[in-house]
């Protein structure tokens, strides 16, 4: 996939088996001294081979290993990376080259865009929620405990991405053998912005990607390599296309611009971080919370598409197409514990994407496109938020 920057500079992401064993390949003005940001539950045979090759062609490097969690996503793993870049001595023309998750794509990325005012960033993202959202795109960011205000109750918030910058990387290697080793359950949560960006895909020029990725689900779950890479590449090429056209998230289109990319977003942060919560798992045991991020996610569309139904905006079908792909997939439909829908209701008008104190929510049209509506009727997102309750589950 070759993508444009603002600045006219294309990069490439390459989607394939393997691509990690020579990452500088073909790099125009390839870096002297390269800084590794490492996923600390990456296996060694994902990094070693990595390493011989540096050795091999005489790449000075440095590894800074991350524990990928929120509560780590924060300012002081930050300055370890930007320590250990210093402690190489980067330069200018040097590179960051991450190997992980989101977390690490987004910490590694804001330390390039950091260190020295910025330095190139080569992403490899290893979860496919990193390959098809986080590595691609340019946005970086850290996790900022913020202490009380007047409005909250808590002591100290955790307020996700917080802090952050737009540093588009140089290249992005989503190597599919590094999927072998993700937990089933991280892959499944992927999934869930996959089906995000089937739903607005028919916008980008791929009106069948959702009619695709249901038809091919089986193998996409088996991870057929050709299935995988398919999938991944065309989900790029979606998030790509958006982000080209609103790369900092302005536009004020119907459509919201890259703000689309929200779409579900808004049910799916009043609900990641809730406790107590319980589902039944694919083999029908009980999985207890917190929710990932995907997962929440997949129930965000589950609501907006729901929301977009009692809107007439979209059929009814729509949700329950959304809702037989989670179910296939071995995500959550249905939650128990669930807390009264106001509540969750006045977490959504805490969510970022309040403006002047109206909520906004990104809904799915029919044909793959979505629109903005602000200030939904509160019965109907309480209605969306409730369908979520399992049947005969008390709270
Ligand atoms: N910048 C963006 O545009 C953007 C977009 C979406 C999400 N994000 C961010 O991404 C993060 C979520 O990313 P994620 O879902 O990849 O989670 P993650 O980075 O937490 O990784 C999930 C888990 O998988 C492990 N892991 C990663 N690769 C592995 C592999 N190949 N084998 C074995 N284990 C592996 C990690 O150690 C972690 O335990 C969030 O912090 C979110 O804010 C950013």
């Amino acid at each position: 996939v070759q993508i444009r920057r603002r600045d006219d500079a294309d990069y490439r992401v390459l989607v394939g088996e393997g691509l990690l064993a020579d990452p500088l390949a073909g790099l125009p003005d390839p870096p002297r001294r390269v800084l590794l940001v490492v996923d600390a539950n990456l296996p060694r045979p994902t990094i070693e081979p990595i390493i011989r090759r540096l050795d091999q062609t005489n790449v000075r490097w440095g590894v800074s290993i991350l524990a990928a969690n929120e509560h780590d996503k924060s300012l002081a793993t930050l300055e370890r990376v930007l320590a250990e870049a210093g402690r190489l001595r980067l330069e200018r023309g040097d590179a960051v080259l991450t190997l992980g998750g989101g977390i690490v794509c987004d910490v590694g990325g804001l330390a390039a865009a950091l260190y020295r005012r910025g330095v190139r960033v080569i992403q490899g993202p290893t979860t496919l929620l990193a390959m098809v959202d986080a590595a691609v795109g340019g946005k970086t960011a850290a996790n900022l405990l913020v202490p009380a205000d007047a409005l909250s109750s808590d002591k100290h918030r955790l307020v996700k991405n917080l802090v952050g910058a737009f540093h588009q990387p140089c290249r992005v290697l989503c190597d599919t053998a590094t999927l072998r080793t993700l937990p089933m359950r991280e892959f499944r949560a992927g999934l869930a912005e996959c089906f995000k960006h089937g739903l607005i895909a028919g916008a980008q020029g791929d009106a069948r990607l959702l009619a695709w990725t249901q038809q091919h689900l089986d193998r996409i779950l088996a991870q057929h390599p050709a299935t995988l890479a398919e999938i991944i590449a065309r989900n790029i090429a979606v998030k790509a296309r958006v982000v080209a056209k609103d790369p900092h998230e302005l536009s004020p289109a119907p459509d919201g611009g890259r703000m689309m990319l929200n779409l579900g977003h808004t049910f799916a942060h009043a609900i990641e971080p809730l406790a107590g919560l319980s589902w039944l798992s694919p083999g029908q045991s009980l999985q207890i919370g917190p929710l990932k991020h995907g997962e929440a996610v997949g129930l965000g569309l589950l609501c907006a598409a729901r929301t977009a139904a009692a809107l007439k905006l979209a059929p009814a079908s729509l949700a329950q197409q959304i809702e037989q792909l989670l179910t296939r997939t071995g995500l959550p439909t249905h939650l128990r514990g669930l807390p009264d829908s106001r509540q969750v209701f006045t977490r959504m008008l805490d969510d970022k994407k309040v403006a002047g104190g109206s909520l906004r929510l990104i809904l799915p049209l029919p044909g793959g496109r979505a629109r903005v509506v602000s200030n939904p009727p509160e019965r109907v997102v309480l209605a969306a938020i409730d369908s979520l309750r399992e049947p005969g589950a008390s709270a």
